[in-house]
């Protein structure tokens, strides 16, 4: 059988990638249109070096490329795709949705259904509002709790990431009482002023901070565990201290799980800590609100702020906070978050479980036997390698200090041996329910087979 027009053009396509002329040709391309030949920075493959072809599609636990060359994927659209890519339940909602009507402007039962859903499995939400992207979850969350106390002040920790909101994009300050430089251009010295950066799990410098500064300080942000400066445990008692001087100083506690939550366990990493202080006979602490992303979009744009009924009912239109999205609670994005959450039962989080057990102690196992000084950072199913470090770090300076010319390497071999690791050493691993045993395996084999002193070249 001749093979048809548009299958010799894929073929052709393909053939023409695989060339060095083709791959010079698509970067020029992308460059040439796309500021960094990207859509957001952490795609960029600057920090690992080499040439990313665009994704021309991917399924299960495999990512292909526009050249054809298929790989096991860690990368996971960064934790959206806990169900696997492309699940066919996933798909099939979708497209069910899609045929009722793209957007409509106005309620449906399905987001009313999702923030139900949302509710049920993490008690904290006791109100939900639907948004698009984990920025405009947080930078509600911040919003609301400034209009509640009517301060300006928030505390972050250096190395948590909570979107690209101005308030965030502040940098690891010098003490205190100074305020935090922006770490973003255009980012004005004002709003860099109102954001004080502490050092992660450092009881001293945030209780001085409330000591110093309580009255002003509208809202401590803590990631529900750290997952952006690599994968880090929060510290026993952290969050629970959070809880109690945010409560006794009248400020508000935004725990945002975007990342972590309903991936790290079932009820996200505040889950994890809930049975933990249950299991002790203790009260579990409880965030004030919290925030949600990636997964409860399953791979389309959903994201949520929710938390304690009082704060979240001083949203426009019962409250005097504003905050409003032409496609929040897009009916086809909702229909992927409902999905998803449906398919993450029990069983599914058991099957998560295991697949990321395989790949971190496998993968820990095959560095130990090649000689590779590393720690294992780990929450729950997310997890990371720190290279060169001895212990897993606490503190953002600490995760710093990972050698990341190794982590190069590993990612230039992995990729050879047709495994895609996050093209960052401060990125987790994403595994999901459709990462099975034998492609466990593959990621374990092929760690196994890195000789760290092959450096990469620069
Ligand atoms: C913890 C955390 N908060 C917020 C965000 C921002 O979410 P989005 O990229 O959807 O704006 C991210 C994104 O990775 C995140 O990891």
């Amino acid at each position: 059988m001749r093979p048809q027009p548009d299958k010799l053009r894929k073929l052709m396509h393909a053939f023409v990638m695989r060339t060095p002329q083709g791959q010079r040709g698509w970067e020029a391309r992308a460059n040439a249109i796309l500021p960094g030949g990207v859509n957001s920075p952490v795609r960029a493959w600057n920090a690992v070096g080499g040439q990313s072809l665009p994704i021309a599609s991917a399924n299960g636990a495999i990512v292909t490329d526009a050249a054809g060359g298929a790989y096991v994927d860690l990368v996971g659209s960064w934790g959206a795709a806990i169900a696997g890519h492309a699940n066919p339940k996933v798909v099939s909602a979708v497209t069910r949705a899609a045929k009722r009507g793209l957007s409509f402007g106005a309620t449906t039962e399905a987001e009313v259904e999702l923030a139900e859903l949302i509710r049920d499995r993490y008690a904290p939400a006791e109100r939900v509002r639907l948004v698009s992207t984990g920025t405009e979850a947080t930078m509600t969350a911040l919003r609301l709790a400034r209009g509640a106390t009517g301060r300006d002040v928030v505390i972050k920790f250096a190395g948590h990431y909570h979107g690209h909101a101005d308030p965030f994009l502040v940098a690891a300050g010098s003490g205190l009482a100074t305020a935090g430089a922006p770490d973003s251009a255009g980012v004005t010295a004002s709003t860099a002023a109102d954001t004080m950066v502490l050092p992660y799990g450092d009881v001293d410098a945030l209780t001085g901070a409330f000591a110093q500064h309580g009255e002003r300080i509208a809202a401590v942000i803590a990631e529900g565990a750290p997952c952006n400066m690599g994968v880090v445990r929060p510290p026993d008692g952290f969050n629970r201290l959070i809880g109690e001087l945010t409560r006794n100083e009248g400020a508000v506690f935004i725990l945002d799980e975007v990342l972590t939550g309903f991936r790290a366990g079932p009820a996200g990493w505040w889950g994890i800590e809930r049975d933990v202080a249950l299991a002790k006979g203790e009260q579990p602490w409880v965030p004030d609100l919290v925030t949600f992303g990636k997964v409860i979009g399953g791979g389309l744009p959903v994201a949520s702020v929710a938390g304690r009924a009082d704060l979240m009912e001083q949203l426009a239109p019962l409250g005097p906070v504003y905050q409003a999205g032409t496609l929040s609670g897009n009916p086809v994005a909702v229909a992927a978050g409902l999905a998803t959450l449906d398919i993450m039962d029990a069983d599914a989080y058991a099957t998560l479980a295991r697949a990321a057990d395989e790949v971190r102690e496998g993968v820990h196992e095959a560095l130990l036997a090649s000689g590779v000084t590393h720690a294992v950072g780990r929450a729950g199913t997310l997890f990371s390698f720190f290279l060169g470090l001895d212990e897993p770090p606490v503190t953002f300076a600490d995760a710093a200090r990972q050698d990341t010319g190794l982590f190069r390497s590993l990612f230039r071999h992995m990729r050879a041996e047709g495994v895609s690791l996050p093209p960052s050493a401060f990125e987790a691993w994403f595994v999901s329910i459709a990462h099975e045993s034998p492609i466990t395996r593959q990621i374990v084999d092929a760690a196994g087979s890195w000789r760290p002193n092959e450096r990469a070249n620069p």
